[in-house]
């Protein structure tokens, strides 16, 4: 084995670097070279950066085992998780690595993601909305759920708040009011949950329009980027089918 080898291979790692904070500051490439190491991922290799080249890089964090959603962002092209991204599976070695689209700026790769997925959970009103509420009786036992039925709201509860599917949604790019997969989703988990006594009228309210599910194109590329293969294109499907029987 070669020295270089036995080192592993330089990896060029081209970052949008931009901060809107600083008057005058102009978006640019910076392009950093660094030695990749055994089973290094885009996170441990930002890291690495920052620690050692350029203290200055923003990124975010926080759990590095593709559950917190933080540190999407857009590598090659595609919108995903840098934690869960490994080095070796560009084969030459050159990445380029841009903030998600669709979002505020905060710098470089870090986006404000809170503030969109806030925004974005008051609007769909993610909450169990059962008309009780007043009268809460803390000793009941819970309610029975059929177990597909509770099957089906867990695989939709695996959303992580990335925001990869909105960030790969070209309706969201040019309608920036557009609820985007994960609210759409994130209201079909509460029609499919039978404790959420809000009616398909009062569904409507909230997505029944081009801001809503029927602005969806059906282009499909929040299910192709979604790092958690969630079902966005059936649910979207059932959603669309539910609201276009309303009134
Ligand atoms: S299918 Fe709908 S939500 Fe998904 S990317 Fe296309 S327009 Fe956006
Ligand atoms: S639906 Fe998928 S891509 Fe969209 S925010 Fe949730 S986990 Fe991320
Ligand atoms: S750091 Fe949490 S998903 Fe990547």
């Amino acid at each position: 084995m070669s020295d270089q080898e036995e080192k592993g291979r330089t990896l060029k790692i081209s970052v949008l670097r931009f901060n809107p904070q600083v008057k005058g500051d102009m978006p640019r490439m910076q392009t950093y070279e660094l030695t990749e190491a055994p089973g290094m991922t885009l996170f441990i290799a930002l890291n690495d950066i920052r620690e050692n080249i350029d203290p200055t890089l923003q990124f975010d964090f926080v759990c590095r085992a593709g559950i917190c959603g933080s540190c999407a962002m857009v590598i090659n092209g595609k919108p995903s998780l840098a934690c869960r991204t490994l080095t070796s599976t560009f084969p030459d070695g050159e990445i380029k690595l841009l903030p998600l689209p669709g979002f505020e700026l905060i710098g470089d790769l870090s986006i404000n993601s809170g503030k969109f997925m806030q925004e974005m959970n008051e609007r769909v009103e993610s909450w169990i909305h059962d008309k009780n509420m007043n009268n809460v009786d803390l000793t009941r036992i819970e309610e029975r759920m059929d177990p597909d039925v509770a099957d089906e709201i867990y695989e939709l509860e695996r959303c992580v708040e990335c925001g990869c599917c909105v960030a790969a949604c070209g309706t969201k790019q040019m309608r920036p009011n557009f609820l985007g997969a994960v609210g759409l989703v994130r209201l079909a988990r509460y029609a499919l949950d039978p404790r959420d006594k809000r009616t398909d009228e009062e569904f409507y309210e909230i997505v029944g329009n081009d801001d809503g599910v029927f602005g969806c194109m059906t282009l499909l590329g929040c299910e192709d980027y979604c790092p958690k293969d969630l079902p966005l294109q059936t649910q979207i499907a059932y959603l669309r089918r539910k609201m276009a029987f309303v009134k």
